[in-house]
């Protein structure tokens, strides 16, 4: 290079002039330009010289790129810098679905985490129901053959005693005979054998006849079921169904509200906005806030000294709730403003 001029293959090619012609050519059109800065210069015998800047020039660039050029361009160097890349309208959008893919991963992920804990939580409380049912099954059995054998031998010596031990003999197998009836339910309804038949009918009949199954047990146990009916306007029950789900609900206000000072069940009907509302509530001890919902799960029973004292497999409620939505409705649990909780079923009225 002469007088910055570069002599090569017969050709004189004036440095300055030719950079600039370069950078405008093919730099100053192209987009990056706006952001980046363009440094050409020509390099002879290790000397850089006609050097030339295009573009937007960063004074302290966070990237660098270098590049040199083959044959016949070999004494060319470029060097392209730039301070940060602006945030473009596109840059936004890019960033917002990004974040919006990221959304639905993390999403997908909880849901399969949900899911796998879910089956998990099940086959463990399946494994649970199957021995806690064994155990129901041989209790109320051990205990009336223990019974029918001290009456067979004579042990009971007042006419008093032979009573009460036919009043254990009478409610053990009557348990046992509600249990067999649960698990059995629950498994046609699993099998979707259970067909129900809604018909119109006085609820009122339905709470009479609940009242007279229950209320030697109810009287034992020491409990009050009262009964407050308001005029509903039409629905429709099952009326087998409706007596388990009752049953079911008042056995569990008696078995869990032992140690409250007050016994009291109430079974109320009331006309709702949403259909015909029928609800049970006691003065018991009420049902932790985090388990209102999962009661209703099969084989759930909440984890405090008030299941592990009590005899139960968790299908009760969970079989309510399958009876209800199989008539059209829905179940909810919720605590009373005073002790106790309230189970309440809400049926389509008809029209
Ligand atoms: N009236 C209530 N007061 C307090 N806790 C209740 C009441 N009803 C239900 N629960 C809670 O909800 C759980 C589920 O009730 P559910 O009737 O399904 O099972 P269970 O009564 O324990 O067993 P099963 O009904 O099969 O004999 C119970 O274990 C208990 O912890
Ligand atoms: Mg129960």
């Amino acid at each position: 290079m002469i007088n910055n001029q570069i002599y090569r293959q017969g050709f004189v090619l004036r440095v300055n002039p030719f950079l600039k012609h370069l950078a405008q050519a093919h730099f100053l059109t192209q987009p990056m330009a706006q952001f980046t800065g363009l440094r050409l210069s020509a390099v002879d015998q290790g000397r850089e010289t006609g050097v030339n800047v295009a573009g937007v020039g960063a004074r302290d660039p966070d990237v660098v790129l270098e590049r040199s050029f083959p044959s016949p361009f070999g004494f060319l160097k470029a060097t392209l810098s730039c301070e940060q890349i602006p945030r473009s309208a596109g840059r936004k959008t890019l960033n917002i679905m990004l974040i919006f893919l990221a959304v639905i991963v993390l999403m997908g992920l909880f849901a399969i985490y949900q899911s796998t804990r879910s089956i998990f939580e099940l086959s463990e409380r399946r494994s649970e129901f199957v021995s806690s049912v064994t155990h129901e099954l041989k209790t109320p059995l051990t205990n009336i053959r223990m019974y029918i054998e001290m009456l067979e031998q004579g042990i009971a010596r007042t006419a008093e005693r032979e009573q009460e031990y036919y009043r254990i003999l009478d409610s053990e197998g009557a348990r046992l005979s509600r249990l067999i009836n649960n698990v059995l339910e629950l498994s046609k309804l699993e099998q979707k054998q259970r067909h129900i038949d809604l018909q119109p009918g006085n609820f009122e009949d339905v709470i009479r006849e609940v009242q007279t199954v229950m209320a030697e047990k109810i009287k034992q146990e020491g409990y009050v079921l009262t009964a407050e009916t308001r005029i509903v306007g039409p629905f429709r029950y099952d009326r087998e169904v409706m007596l388990q789900v009752l049953i079911n609900l008042i056995e569990n206000s008696m078995k869990f509200g032992k140690s409250a000072p007050r016994r009291e069940i109430g079974i109320r009907t009331r006309q709702a906005k949403d259909g015909v509302k029928i609800s049970v509530s006691d003065t018991g001890p009420g049902i932790p806030r985090q388990d209102l919902k999962k009661v209703f799960e099969d084989f759930y029973r909440v984890e405090n000294s008030l299941t592990r004292t009590t005899r139960g497999t968790g299908i009760g409620l969970a079989l309510v709730k399958k009876f209800v939505r199989l008539m059209g409705g829905s179940v909810a649990a919720a605590n009373n403003e005073g002790p106790g909780c309230t189970i309440t079923i809400t049926l389509p009225g008809q029209s």
